[in-house]
């Protein structure tokens, strides 16, 4: 079964901060939970390079435009590789390839009389590049960024939007799924039902903006941003020139987005489909905002967080594993370095840390090394109660991942390591030491191979931490190879097999 994914592409104005790799993070963990599950995974992410935005970035670094995106965009690409982020295919809006579906597309539509020319006259917001209809504009700022609009006046070209406003309606009453959460999917309906949808400019005057895709049908003109990048989720993935594979992957299982970008994914990207003869992606799931004190980071607010500075300093997994527990995936969160500190030593040092040092330093105490060999026939009641933990945990792992619920996710495995913990308390190992080998044996036993699973279970989310756990538990490194189906089947761990114990997963962070 094929799955794929994409996260936007991110603009190369700027570099990279936490807002960017939480889309990112979640983007890798599904398709690693995807993978896990044996799926044919293509998880696609990029930069988005055109635009006015760009272009005023560029001339004010002092650089040439290509050159100014080409180092830009190595950095997210640094970052990804940071965060461990397995994307399969990274896409640059001012590659050959997208340039090309780009320019089909638009001829498509055009020759389909979807797009056509118009005279615009009105209000301009240069920074967000979006043109306001009069009925919107408070003043003369900008819904959006609040900045000041211009007044302009020009020939384009606009895309018939308005000519499918009821068929996407349609659309998105009958797909439940379609738009998530439920929010984001009331928020779009909303807007559809209230108003006639005006049609999108989807040009700019050369002589105003050169840095974009020329328009095959007017060399006067480039295309709008938006419309070039939203077309990477195709181009990136066979169309136009590899049309098998295309079909094969199309349509996308999830566009994952911030809800800022809300719009042009449920309204101006699905209507393009159709327009084009193609269906819309299965799901489009917006995300909330990562805030500081209350206010959405921006670089003009200058309270921007730097995920190189936070891993540097607190390692990737800690903070992977901070943005996804922490808050509800859909909703905002506030992002403090004290919570983070306080997740890492709590959860990751203390409850799964303890769990597997623990549990290591009595197999090296007590059976040298070597995995012991439980005798069944002496099961008791709690060891069967942990067993079928942590067996069943698949089933939750699955219904928490088929709605991104990344955080429900981790607190089902947390159930786990705190019951583990928990046996090791009750089952009080040190004491039958003394006067119980049987048993220890089995107590022991339990405790491994629910760390094997739970090793599995966490592979999608923290990476890292779960190759180190892999490795001294003695089981199979390339957590590549993991399996979902290996979670849920008791007694795979091989008596007898060496452990390698090693220094604590977490070490903890004085406050
Ligand atoms: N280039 C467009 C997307 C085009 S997709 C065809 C864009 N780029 S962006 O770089 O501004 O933002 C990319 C993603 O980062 C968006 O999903 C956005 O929501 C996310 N974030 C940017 N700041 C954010 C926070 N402070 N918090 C969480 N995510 C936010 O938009």
């Amino acid at each position: 079964m094929k799955f794929y994914i994409t996260s936007p592409l991110y603009y190369v104005n700027d570099k990279p901060h936490i807002g960017h790799s939480y889309t990112n993070i979640a983007c890798d963990v599904v398709a690693r939970y995807h993978r896990l599950k044996g799926e044919e995974v293509f998880f696609l992410t990029g930069t988005d390079e055109h635009g006015q935005k760009v272009q005023r970035q560029a001339q004010s670094s002092g650089l040439e435009t290509q050159e100014f995106v080409d180092r830009v965009s190595l950095r997210f690409r640094e970052l990804w590789n940071g965060l461990n982020i397995s994307h399969d295919d990274f896409i640059r809006t001012t590659q050959p390839r997208h340039i090309k579906a780009v320019q089909r597309v638009l001829q498509t539509l055009y020759d389909r009389g979807d797009i056509y020319q118009d005279k615009y006259e009105g209000w301009y917001c240069t920074p967000c590049e979006t043109f306001w209809p009069e009925l919107q504009v408070a003043g003369q700022n900008c819904p959006d960024c609040g900045r000041n609009l211009e007044q302009i006046k020009e020939q384009n070209y606009f895309f018939k939007l308005s000519r499918y406003q009821n068929w996407l309606i349609d659309h998105i009453e009958k797909n439940n799924d379609f738009i998530q959460p439920v929010s984001r999917r009331n928020e779009t309906l909303g807007f559809l039902k209230n108003q006639p949808l005006s049609d999108l400019c989807i040009s700019r005057p050369k002589a105003r903006l050169s840095w974009g895709i020329e328009l095959p049908f007017d060399r006067d003109y480039v295309t709008y941003v938006w419309f070039d990048a939203l077309i990477n989720y195709i181009s990136g993935c066979g169309y136009p020139d590899d049309m098998d594979r295309f079909k094969n992957l199309w349509p996308a299982d999830f566009h994952v987005i911030g809800k800022d970008i809300l719009r042009p994914h449920t309204i101006y990207w699905p209507i393009m489909l159709h327009s084009l003869g193609f269906e819309p992606p299965k799901c489009v799931f917006a995300h909330g905002w990562w805030k500081v004190q209350d206010e959405k980071m921006s670089k003009s607010k200058g309270n921007i967080v730097d995920p190189v500075e936070v891993t540097d300093k607190y390692g990737t997994d800690a903070y992977r594993y901070f943005l996804l527990r922490e808050v509800s995936f859909g909703l905002d969160g506030a992002y403090s370095e004290q919570a983070l500190i306080g997740r890492l030593n709590s959860d990751l040092a203390n409850d799964l840390g303890n769990l597997l040092h623990r549990t290591l330093t009595m197999v090296e105490k007590y059976f040298d090394g070597l995995v012991p060999a439980p005798e069944d026939s002496i099961q008791q009641p709690l060891d069967k109660e942990l067993a079928s933990k942590a067996v069943s945990l698949s089933e939750l792992l699955e219904k928490c991942m088929q709605n991104l619920d990344f955080a429900g996710a981790l607190s089902a495995i947390w159930e786990l390591i705190n019951k583990a913990n928990k046996y090791i308390e009750e089952m009080a190992p040190w004491k039958l030491a003394k006067k119980d080998q049987t048993r220890l044996k089995v107590v022991t036993y339990h405790l491994l191979e629910t760390l094997r699973i739970i090793t599995i279970a966490l592979q999608p989310f923290i990476p890292q931490t779960t190759k180190n756990m892999a490795k001294q538990l003695g089981i199979e490194e390339n957590i590549e190879n993991y399996q979902l189906k290996d979670m849920e089947q008791w007694g795979l761990l091989r008596p007898g097999k060496r452990i390698s114990k090693d220094k604590p997963l977490f070490p903890r962070v004085k406050v």
